[in-house]
């Protein structure tokens, strides 16, 4: 072997880079159990037949499948979201609902590499299944705020796009684009800025609008407020009403300030039917933070009775670069005791020690070999927040010094 990288877009984590992962990993479990989230798990390998639908998705062209030894067809999950929906409907008979669940999930997309993107990463997602009620929304985006400001993220770094596919429906059957063309005209719409317009028009095309419904369609992406909606679609507009009352129960969380409405937010799942929003940096240098929306169909797609459900998905890629290059002080230090010894003789009573120290909950890094102090206190300094070094000397008085390595404080303790 000659090559000692990971395969492209798949990830090594040296214990440096662990520090990182776990800041976004314990404030994104914090803030779920904050909010009353209840974690599940399942496998990363999946069914391939669960995974692809209609196509015209991206991430359905992204996935890793594979066939078993028995030719049973499977894949990595590139989401978690269908693998939800299918825990949920096997039991959906018992489950008390509405229920509150999240789950840390590794996923896999077969993507081009860039910043913030890789073929590999982590995804907290939380999800909430069988509530009508948009505060299912903000209940989400709630919790994932909470996260970022767990991990130090400020409220200014960030907006969340909030739209709604419902009112985009009734924009489109305001141009008399009927119902069985709008959800490929949301995905079209939704690579708006990402692919050149043509293609677009191609699709939509292809979709069953007419010319001038493809440049109305395309029109639809500058209206700017509630108010230019509801000129066209009236004032008693449902879809403008939901957004209206998930902005003003945002404001009763006190996240308000953080999200904005914007209609070209389509999000490029098929399985979205209401409000949808994503979360960018403030200055836009990096993609989605995280996003997610209601799917009120998904349920009884793969099968199960109908249910309404509202989720989101916020990866650790995106927000670890937003972490680094807004250099944000780390979160909370960690104690570790680095234990060491001079010669052979204070071995077993260094050993004894640890144990002491781990029995009270101490974290204790014990040598497990003797040094010189020079040798030892370097370590130590490197490794540790405290040092005990025991000599000789110690053993025959029977304490040894612990020494706080950043205030240089040493406190006496019983060997
Ligand atoms: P998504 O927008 O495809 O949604 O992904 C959610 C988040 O995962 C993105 O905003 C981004 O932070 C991260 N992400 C996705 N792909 C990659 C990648 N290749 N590299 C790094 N990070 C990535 C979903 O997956 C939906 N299933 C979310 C959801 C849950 N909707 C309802 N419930």
């Amino acid at each position: 072997m000659d090559n000692f990288s990971s395969p492209r877009g798949m990830r090594d984590f040296y214990p440096e880079d662990m520090v990182l992962r776990n800041r976004i990993f314990d404030a994104w479990r914090a803030a779920a159990v904050a909010s009353g989230f209840e974690q599940y798990d399942s496998c990363v390998v999946e069914t391939l037949e669960l995974l692809q639908r209609k196509a015209g998705e991206e991430i359905v062209d992204q996935i890793y499948a594979f066939k078993d030894k028995s030719d049973r067809d499977l894949a990595l999950r590139p989401e978690m979201t269908p693998t939800l929906a299918r825990m949920v409907v096997a039991r959906q008979g018992s489950l008390r609902f509405p229920i509150k669940w999240f789950t840390i999930a590794q996923c896999f997309r077969y993507e081009r590499t860039t910043r913030g993107r890789k073929r590999e990463h982590y995804q907290l997602n939380l999800d909430i299944i069988a509530e009508e009620s948009i505060s299912a929304e903000a209940e989400v985006l709630f919790a994932a705020v909470s996260a970022l400001r767990k991990m130090g993220v400020p409220d200014e770094a960030y907006r969340i796009r909030v739209s709604n596919r419902a009112l985009l429906s009734e924009l489109l059957l305001s141009l008399g684009v009927k119902e069985q063309f709008h959800q490929g005209a949301f995905i079209a719409l939704d690579k708006k800025g990402k692919i050149p317009r043509e293609q677009i028009e191609a699709i939509l095309r292809e979709e069953g609008l007419d010319d001038e419904a493809c440049t109305a369609a395309f029109n639809l992406m500058d209206i700017s407020s509630f108010e230019d909606a509801e000129k066209l679609v009236g004032e008693g507009s449902p879809a403008v009403k939901q957004l209206r009352e998930l902005f003003a129960l945002l404001d009763a969380y006190g996240i308000g300030g953080q999200a904005v409405f914007d209609i070209s937010v389509i999000r490029g799942l098929s399985y979205y039917t209401g409000i949808v929003f994503e979360a960018f940096d403030t200055k836009g240098e990096f993609r989605a933070i995280f996003g997610g929306g209601r799917y009120d169909n998904l349920l009884s797609t793969i099968g199960g009775d109908p249910a309404p459900a509202v989720g989101l998905g916020f990866g650790d890629v995106v927000v670890g670069e937003l972490i680094k290059a807004l250099d944000l002080p780390a979160t909370e230090e960690k104690e570790l005791i680095v234990l060491g010894y001079m010669s052979d003789e204070q071995r077993f009573a260094t050993t004894k020690l640890a144990a002491k120290l781990r029995a009270e909950g101490k974290a204790v890094s014990l040598m497990t070999h003797k040094q010189k102090p020079k040798a030892f206190f370097s370590t130590a300094a490197e490794k540790g927040s405290h040092a005990i070094y025991i000599g000789p000397d110690d053993c025959e008085k029977g304490v040894a010094k612990l020494k706080n390595l950043a205030t240089r404080e040493e406190t006496e303790i019983s060997l």
